[in-house]
């Protein structure tokens, strides 16, 4: 395993609700190596930002991971303490937040908020700080950087916004970078413009796990796909594998509703009925109450991940007589 490799296994992450156990993270298992773009896709509460917050040792109250490990060059973070986590936060892995507006501080300029990550790991002089953050807000592709190192985070459109919020990723030049939904609320050519730098960071060497329920965004970026459904990993495989030879109903769906559209957007449609309740999984697999494939197994028995060749596998029932469904 290489030094920036990150390894999630058997990862299991609840949230203990009045309402029972709300089992978020049931049982996944991921590798993202150096210079890899890994994709995690789903639609919404399938539980892909609760896996990037149990990677950041970031999972609040009442939830917790239960079980399961995560290693970062064979470095278990799960048993870490806070103090620990902060120096590797920022440094070893950097988060991008699904919630844009909430993610910088809005009284602060955002050249200081960029500088504030790297004075917490490091103790450089003040203007060696400021000359680094202005090369990174330049190398994020931020135009006329003195004017804009100043700016407070209204006075700046929500593509640049999201370029501070890459930059105070990126300024401690981590091995892992987590991106969580880091197009939705941006337009279209902004995202282009976003994808094309996320490209690049992995190019330079920097691993990153990409969430998103889009799958374009998915297909654009990621060399290799994990496709999540009420908390589990139902499919996963290289992208050209995964859309081109989908096996799983879901991915079915998933793809479906995207070509259904004919390009006018790229966004998931919904394909018919609900995610089940995380806190009452029904018996069995848990997409069976809405797959037009059911079988009777599929309602009793929970179905393993199966190759489907090497590169990728799928838990679904219907691969275990040989075929593909
Ligand atoms: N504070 C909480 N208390 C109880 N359950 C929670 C809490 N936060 C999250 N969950 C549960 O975890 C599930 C997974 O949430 P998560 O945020 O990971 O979904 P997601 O796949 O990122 O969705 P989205 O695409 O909308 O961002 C939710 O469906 C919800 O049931
Ligand atoms: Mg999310």
């Amino acid at each position: 395993m290489g030094r920036d490799t990150l390894e999630v296994s058997h990862l299991h992450t609840s949230f203990f609700t009045e309402r029972g156990e709300v089992k978020a993270v049931q049982d996944v298992s991921l590798t993202v190596g150096k210079g890899q773009v890994v994709g995690i896709v789903g639609e919404s509460g399938c539980g892909k930002s609760m896996v990037a917050r149990s990677i950041m040792g970031l999972v609040r109250k009442p939830g917790r991971v239960v079980s399961g490990s995560i290693t970062l060059g064979g470095r278990e973070l799960t048993s870490l303490g806070e103090k620990e986590l902060c120096k590797i936060r920022g440094r070893d892995i950097s988060m991008v937040f699904q919630e844009p507006m909430t993610s910088l501080n809005p009284t602060m300029r955002v050249g200081r908020q960029v500088q504030e990550v790297i004075a917490i790991h490091e103790n450089l002089p003040k203007d060696e700080a400021r000359r680094r953050t202005l090369k990174m807000l330049s190398d994020v592709g931020i135009p006329e950087v003195e004017a804009r190192y100043s700016a407070y985070p209204h006075e700046l459109s929500g593509g640049l916004r999201q370029r501070v919020m890459i930059a105070m990723a990126m300024v401690m030049k981590p091995r892992l970078l987590i991106a969580d939904e880091p197009t939705t609320a941006l337009d279209a050519t902004v995202e282009t413009q976003i994808i094309a730098l996320l490209r690049q960071l992995a190019d330079a060497g920097t691993s990153v796990l990409i969430i998103s329920h889009n799958l374009g965004v998915i297909a654009q970026l990621a060399d290799y796909v994990y496709v999540m459904y009420a908390g589990r990993v139902v499919e996963r495989g290289s992208v050209f594998e995964l859309f081109d030879n989908p096996v799983h109903p879901y991915t079915h769906g998933l793809l479906g509703a995207v070509s259904s559209l004919r390009g006018q957007s790229r966004v998931l449609q919904t394909i018919p009925g609900v995610v089940p309740n995380l806190a009452s999984l029904p018996k069995g697999c848990s997409f069976a109450p809405r797959c037009n494939k059911c079988m009777a197994t599929c309602t009793a028995t929970q179905p393993e991940l199966i190759r489907v060749c090497a590169e990728h596998e799928a838990s679904c029932h219907l691969l275990e007589g040989g075929d593909a469904p």
